[in-house]
């Protein structure tokens, strides 16, 4: 177990990515907060799971748009298991919309969840960090369109293009305690944000067809890769983005 006696916290636990990062980090040993927004019972049977195979987890609601919450679900982390060690921000929402018809409740909404979430739960872990003595690792789960741009998604693309810039700033501002940040960015998953794609067989075609390696990706794939950048032997890793997307950011094309 690579992360024993660590304690987490996942943003959005209760499906999709953030389902399978708490598992993976609870069966590594760590004591995972699981919160969750709407999905309270999806959220149990996780907890329970982790419980009754021997590990430690808690669930908590709060929606990563208000920073009261996000402020209470660190300290309900801490007044739990005693201190934090990982945050992961994975909460996100994607509403695809022409540039034309994009409202201001959809752009307040993606940028909330996706970007201002992100940015206070950040700040709330960083006083917590700094609070027990430094040391630390915020993992952000953007998404290959933090760089790739997507026709039709372009609130999505902002949002994550700002998680880019975030974590490459904050990198800088954390690094004196020693706390590290960092963005993966999963490519294609099969998870409840793309059901849509994949459930329509050409729009999942063409998508494959833009994946080299010629599969949607798993939870488990990018939680490997958290796991990885939440212990030591990512010491030196702060302010980058490791794309988790089967070849998607650098497709170009068959022979
Ligand atoms: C989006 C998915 C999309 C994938 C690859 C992800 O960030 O949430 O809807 O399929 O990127 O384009």
């Amino acid at each position: 177990m690579q992360l024993e006696g660590k304690v987490a916290v996942v943003t959005g636990g209760s499906l999709g990515i953030g389902a399978g990062i708490v598992r993976r980090l609870a069966a590594e040993g760590a004591a995972v907060t699981l919160d969750y927004f709407s999905h309270r019972d999806a959220a149990d049977t996780i907890a329970a799971e982790i419980t009754s195979a021997g590990g430690k987890a808690q669930v908590v609601q709060a929606d990563v748009s208000q920073v009261a919450d996000v402020q209470r679900l660190i300290a309900q982390a801490v007044s739990a298991y005693g201190r934090l060690d990982i945050l992961v921000n994975n909460a996100g929402v994607e509403q695809p919309t022409p540039f034309e018809f994009v409202t201001e409740q959809q752009w307040d909404h993606q940028i909330a969840v996706d970007l201002k979430g992100a940015f206070f739960a950040a700040q709330a872990a960083w006083r917590q960090f700094i609070a027990q003595g430094g040391g630390g690792a915020i993992i952000n789960i953007s998404s290959v369109h933090e760089e790739l741009p997507m026709v039709g998604n372009s609130v999505y693309c902002a949002a994550k293009g700002g998680l880019r810039m975030l974590t490459r700033t904050l990198a800088n501002e954390l690094a004196k305690h020693n706390v590290r940040i960092v963005n993966i960015g999963p490519g294609a998953i099969a998870t409840p944000i793309n059901a849509a794609t994949l459930n329509d067989p050409a729009r999942k075609a063409a998508l494959l067809g833009e994946i080299p390696l010629a599969r949607i990706g798993t939870p488990g794939d990018i939680a490997n890769a958290v796991v990885w950048l939440a212990t030591d032997q990512a010491s030196y890793v702060t302010g980058t983005t490791l794309f988790v997307d089967g070849g998607l950011m650098i497709y170009a094309g068959s022979l």
